[in-house]
């Protein structure tokens, strides 16, 4: 049930907040699912507008996907919809809606999904920390504003609250000696988060549901985009009594600690940490053929430069099918502004079964999280370098002036979306169908 509510966001003795929710609980209530299992959620509107779920980065059924005008008529206030689909892998997927996207997520409308697996995963705890990023006023309510059109073309609407689960969290409590599952979904609209986790060495288990090769980040840095999800194996190896930060320092000069791991006294469970890795199940998944893949390009293009000007948006302006003004961005040339759009011609159409070579090359200034609706990628090259793990995701992370590489098989028939998850920056025109026939 989506219906509007209150919620004391900033903790104890802090104003509550007007907020939008999923069952009066901000963020909603954690879905859990079976993999292989039919499942089947009913959705109650009672917003005052018209709203959808969509459950990103499960492949289901493209009728189920969520998307407005695209996949399923928009929920009305006062009506519901009955979504139904079987997940095939098992991991940590989120929900949110796909109508009038950046303020109902930024008033609060999100949860995550765990998938569980068919078998048990040998740790002590299994912990989620869905982090998301307010933009409150001195007085604690959220700030009006959604859909500002210079931000839109710039870093999208990077608030100045994170929560963990929905509330500032000032400390998480340890056991010294456990094995932790953590997993973390990044729920914010536009905010890239870094994370370092002081006196600790996590390792990545999975990125957005998909189990790969456990490593540990690049400098020992997660670096989570907007609506992506990576679950870390934690060994809690320091002190009892101690308290260690985890630290998000992804934008120069505005490093801040999302919550501390605050070590109870007690001494630790176990004197080592176990020899083996944690290693989770691959999910079933078709291995494209790069031999025979079909590839194709999206360029991303449009947004603010450095000086302040428009650039990048010569022969884009032709292109835009009538949408007329607050499109920013553009894939290949076109905008498709909002949420969803019945009756689009899609940008590419995939014969079914097939193995495609997507490029996606980034020409804008500016990051974006590329989502794609329906499949998981595998990444396979970032600027002409081998991915050393080659990892399925759903959402890649791509830095101003990025070429990537993905490809997947288009086993799952529909329209589907494919989209930059800065809400803003899909609002304003970051946003195209991908056909699967
Ligand atoms: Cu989570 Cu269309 O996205
Ligand atoms: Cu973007």
């Amino acid at each position: 049930m989506a219906a509007p509510t209150r919620a004391r966001l900033a903790g104890e003795g802090h104003p509550e907040t007007d907020v939008w929710a999923y069952n009066n609980t901000v963020p909603g209530p954690i879905v859990r699912l079976r993999q292989g299992e039919p499942a089947r959620i009913i959705v109650e509107n009672h917003l005052d507008q018209d709203t959808t779920v969509h459950w990103h980065g499960i492949r289901l059924p493209n009728a189920m996907d969520g998307v407005p005008g695209l996949t399923q008529p928009p929920i009305k206030p006062g009506e519901s919809f009955t979504y139904e689909f079987t997940p095939p892998d098992a991991g940590t997927f989120w929900y949110h809606p796909h109508a009038n996207s950046l303020e109902q997520l930024g008033r609060g409308l999100a949860g995550a999904i765990i998938v569980e697996e068919r078998e048990t995963v040998p740790v002590d705890r299994d912990l989620l920390w869905l982090l998301a990023d307010w933009r409150l006023t001195s007085g604690g309510e959220i700030a009006s504003g959604f859909g500002n059109r210079m931000e839109a073309a710039m870093s999208g609407r990077v608030g100045n609250t994170v929560t963990l689960s929905g509330q500032v969290s000032e400390e998480e409590p340890i056991r010294a000696g456990e094995r932790i599952r953590l997993r973390l979904v990044n729920g914010s609209l536009a905010r890239v988060m870094a994370l370092r986790f002081e006196g600790h060495r996590p390792v990545i288990v999975a990125i957005d549901g998909q189990p790969c090769d456990p490593h540990e980040p690049e400098g020992g840095r997660i670096l989570l985009g907007p609506a992506m999800r990576i679950d870390v194996a934690l060994d809690m190896q320091g002190e009892p009594g101690r308290r260690y930060r985890v630290i998000d320092d992804f934008y120069d000069g505005l490093s801040y600690w999302v919550t501390q791991l605050a070590y109870g006294e007690k001494p630790p469970i176990r004197e080592h940490p176990p020899d083996a890795p944690l290693s989770l199940l691959r999910n079933p998944l078709a291995e494209p053929d790069l031999a025979n893949a079909d590839r194709h390009e999206l360029t991303l293009q449009g947004g603010m430069m450095g000086g302040g000007a428009m650039t990048g948006m010569g022969g884009m302006m032709g292109g835009m099918m009538g949408m007329g003004g607050g499109a920013a961005w553009a894939i290949n040339g076109m905008s498709m502004t909002g949420d969803g759009h019945a009756g689009m011609e899609p940008a590419l159409t995939f014969q079914r079964g097939h193995s495609v070579v997507l490029v996606l090359r980034n020409e804008t200034a500016w990051w974006h999280p590329m989502h794609f609706h329906g499949h998981s990628f595998r990444v396979l090259s970032r600027n002409g370098v081998r991915v050393p793990h080659r990892q399925w995701q759903d959402t890649v992370l791509m830095a101003p002036r990025d070429a990537v590489e993905v490809a997947f098989v288009a086993d799952n028939p529909g329209d589907w979306m494919l989209h930059c998850h800065v809400i803003d920056h899909q609002m304003a025109g970051m946003m195209t169908v991908l056909r699967v026939a």
